[in-house]
């Protein structure tokens, strides 16, 4: 049986529409669920939206919709993105549908049955926009520490859960696995928040009327995150013992931003942990992007929106852009100019060329029919090994969630096909009969080495990889197996690709 993968992108809130923040965690989780399939996994690739909460409520009020309305309505923007994008996850879950509320009632009701969740007074400072209290000690000049804007003070009857019992629990577990919060960076973050000490977590509201009721007293609604981080499970059928659910909890790995580490690495394993369930095995923060040095921000009218990026450079160039330019983890700033020279250099001019090039010799000298191959001499073993080399690099770069570093690896194959052809010069080789073996066996080389470099690029860039596969004859479906040199047969066709990546000149 293969081994199971199971990959989380959050829950996106409906209030917003969606915009390259967004868009970066779907395609880095799409990314890895493709290259895990093509290792050889079975993957669970979840996403979904987040719908309810006084934000959504506050919205539709605002757009004279009901909540549900303003759901389903944003809802299909993302929906459609991610079809544009290309994204292969295996299901969507949607907070408000009848599966999740039933999965949240059940965990709460389960909490609260075993004691960790009971009935209380709540009264603090509170963050409306962030639907979170801070405790006076917190604050920062009077204002919330998380986005600066004024709090108030509420008091309400609350139903709280007894996170200060988990804080050791937690502590422990975090250590025993060096891997579950990464990066290192913000696990220690963690680490020294956790230590200073965790209070019972206020998890229902009274003060609005949009969300899930707490089984068996309806005033209450339960808090957005706590109904917003059980999707992980509720999407796979919980509470019941569904093949999905038995196969693929815990996750492999919640990929979230920043911002919301705190809920996925110490509410979320906390409620874990209440209700006897096991945890996630990692969760991994990425940084956030700024856009031509600002913050994103619809006040300043400069928010990415990943369609516009699409129908100006394409879907894969996107797709490569936001994985290749930042480190994973680290914050990283968008910017046109920096994408054009992405894709002029590393894509138009480094990959495509390439095959062109390659591909036009292989139809002059060989009418398109792949040669048999004779004696490697050292350069092609060179190139053979590099390739090889880059496969396993980049199962390492793969596990660490390093998405850059391992197109970095990609591309050092990419420039050593370059270099390879100025090297072995097959146009000169063709000048002279005597030389068929030698150019048969240059062209054999480079069109291989491609061969592999597209097959693990199919995950990164799938649109991409296909027309690159189908020119270089190569119509298996890419697998592990496809990973090893020697998956070119003499024989294939190989056809002149078109320019995968037309050069953008920007117009006055
Ligand atoms: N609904 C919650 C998540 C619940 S998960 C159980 C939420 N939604 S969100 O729509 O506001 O944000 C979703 C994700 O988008 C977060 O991971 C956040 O980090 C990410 N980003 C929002 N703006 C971003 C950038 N400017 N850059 C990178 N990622 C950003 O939070």
């Amino acid at each position: 049986m293969k081994p199971a993968f199971y990959v989380t992108t959050p829950i996106y809130y409906v209030n917003d529409v969606p915009h390259i923040g967004h868009a970066y965690t779907t395609v880095a989780g799409d990314v890895l669920a493709r290259y895990k399939r093509l290792m050889g996994y079975e993957v669970y690739f979840l996403t979904g939206s987040d719908e309810h909460g006084q934000k959504v409520e506050k919205a539709a009020t605002t757009a004279g919709e009901t909540p549900l309305e303003l759901a389903d309505r944003v809802v299909k923007r993302f929906q459609a993105l991610w079809e544009r994008l290309g994204i292969s996850h295996t299901n969507f879950i949607r907070t408000t549908q009848e599966r999740h509320k039933k999965g949240v009632a059940h965990i709460f009701k389960d909490i609260l049955e075993k004691g960790d969740i009971y009935l209380g007074e709540y009264e603090d400072w509170y963050c409306t926009p962030c639907e979170t209290f801070w405790p006076e000690t917190q604050l920062i000049d009077n204002r919330c520490p998380d986005c600066n804007r004024p709090v108030e003070k509420l008091k309400e009857e609350s139903y709280f859960f007894r996170m200060s019992k988990y804080q050791q629990m937690l502590l422990d577990h975090i250590e025993a696995h060096p891997d579950f919060i990464q990066p290192k960076s913000k696990r220690n973050e963690i680490i020294s928040f956790v230590k200073e000490g965790l209070r019972d977590l206020s998890v229902s509201r009274t003060t609005f009327y949009w969300g899930i009721p707490v089984p068996g007293n309806e005033k209450h609604v339960i808090y957005v995150w706590f109904d917003a981080l059980t999707n992980y499970i509720s999407a796979l059928g919980y509470p019941d013992a569904t093949p999905e659910y038995q196969r693929f909890w815990p996750a492999s790995v919640h990929l979230i931003g920043k911002d919301i580490l705190r809920f996925h690495t110490v509410y979320w394993p906390t409620f874990l942990m209440a209700a006897g369930l096991p945890l996630p095995e990692k969760v991994f923060a990425h940084g956030w992007w700024t856009v031509e040095g600002q913050k994103m921000s619809k006040s300043l009218q400069n928010v990415v929106e990943p369609n516009m990026l699409i129908d100006k450079y394409g879907v894969d160039v996107v797709r490569y852009f936001l994985l290749r330019e930042v480190p994973f983890g680290l914050d990283g700033d968008f910017s046109h100019t920096a994408l054009v020279q992405r894709l002029n250099f590393d894509l138009a001019n480094d990959l495509g060329n390439l095959l062109s090039r390659s591909t036009a010799m292989a139809v002059k000298y060989f009418n398109g029919v792949l040669p048999s191959v004779a004696e490697l001499t050292e350069i092609d073993l060179a190139l053979k090994k590099k390739t090889g080399d880059m496969v396993s690099n980049v199962a390492a770069c793969m596990d660490d969630l390093a998405f850059s570093k391992a197109l970095q690896a990609i591309w050092e194959v990419v420039s050593a096909g370059n270099k390879y052809i100025d090297e072995t010069a097959p146009w000169t080789l063709a000048k002279d009969p005597a030389n068929k073996d030698r150019l048969a066996t240059v062209m054999y080389c480079l069109l291989e080495s491609q061969r592999v470099v597209h097959c693990i690029l199919s995950a990164f860039m799938p649109a991409t990889a296909e027309k690159a596969l189908a020119s270089l004859g190569w119509d298996e479906t890419v697998s592990k197996e496809g990973l090893t040199w020697g998956g070119l047969k003499a024989g294939a066709t190989i056809t002149k690709a078109e320019a995968l990546f037309p050069r953008y000149e920007e117009k006055e």
